[in-house]
């Protein structure tokens, strides 16, 4: 790759509140800063077996809801899914995977891609990078985006994390009335409650991530001499 080609990148995500959705869109947006060929490709989850329970936003009843993927999620189950055509075939010279953090784990439905032929059509032999959009849990979220991105022969090019503010308990209430609600909600239980959802600075944040990668991987200056 030099400065005169254009990169192509493909951006892989799945999102069900619209964080990961609005993450892919910021990286997508500084890519194209950077003189860069972008197509973003999001996966849609069709499972019948958990999308009546999970595809209601405001939910009803969050709790029992969220809880219904749980063993599935713990278990690595595959669900059904609709992989966009740009993420079945196509030659891309990076590619960014986007996955919401789901009871820890990467969402079963970018697992399910991962674990797809298509995964392994685009990533074989290709640099590919991972993000986690969660309230707090990343670390293995990334950890099995890497591991079945690598099994599909991509070759692991960087990470990052996005997490919402405040601490365990609180985030967490805040989350649920935001899966109840619909809306934020400011206080709970007599305590002040924090955002529910991506910090402020999360353009900033995807911005500079993308501008290592830029940098890193597909405009990398050739090795003089
Ligand atoms: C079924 C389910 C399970 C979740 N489990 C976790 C979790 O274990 N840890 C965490 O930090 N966030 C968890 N979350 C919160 C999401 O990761 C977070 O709200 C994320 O921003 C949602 O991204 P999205 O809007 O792109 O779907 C869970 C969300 C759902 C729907």
């Amino acid at each position: 790759m030099t400065e005169e080609t254009t990169p192509k990148v493909l951006i892989v995500y799945y999102t069900l509140t619209a964080q990961s959705g609005s993450v892919a869109d910021a990286m997508a947006k500084a890519f194209q800063a950077r003189d860069c060929e972008v197509t973003t490709a999001m996966i849609e989850f069709t499972d019948e077996r958990w999308v009546p329970k999970l595809s209601q936003f405001p939910m009803k009843r969050p709790f029992p809801q969220l809880v219904s993927i749980l063993p599935a999620q713990l278990r690595h189950q595959t669900g059904e899914i609709r992989v966009p055509r740009e993420a079945q075939e196509g030659d891309y010279d990076l590619v960014l995977l986007a996955s919401p953090t789901w009871w820890f784990q990467t969402s079963m439905p970018i697992r399910s891609y991962l674990e797809s032929p298509a995964a392994k059509t685009i990533l074989d032999g290709k640099p590919f990078a991972t993000a986690s959009i969660s309230r707090r849990y990343y670390s293995i979220n990334l950890r099995q985006q890497r591991k079945l991105g690598e099994k599909r022969g991509g070759r692991f090019s960087g990470k990052t994390h996005f997490v919402v503010a405040g601490g365990q308990v609180k985030s967490m209430l805040s989350w649920l009335a935001y899966m109840k609600d619909g809306t934020p909600r400011a206080r709970a239980l007599g305590m002040t409650l924090p955002p529910p959802n991506l910090k402020p600075d999360f353009e900033e944040q995807a911005r500079a991530f993308v501008d290592d990668l830029v940098d890193e991987v597909l405009r990398r200056p050739a090795v003089a001499g």
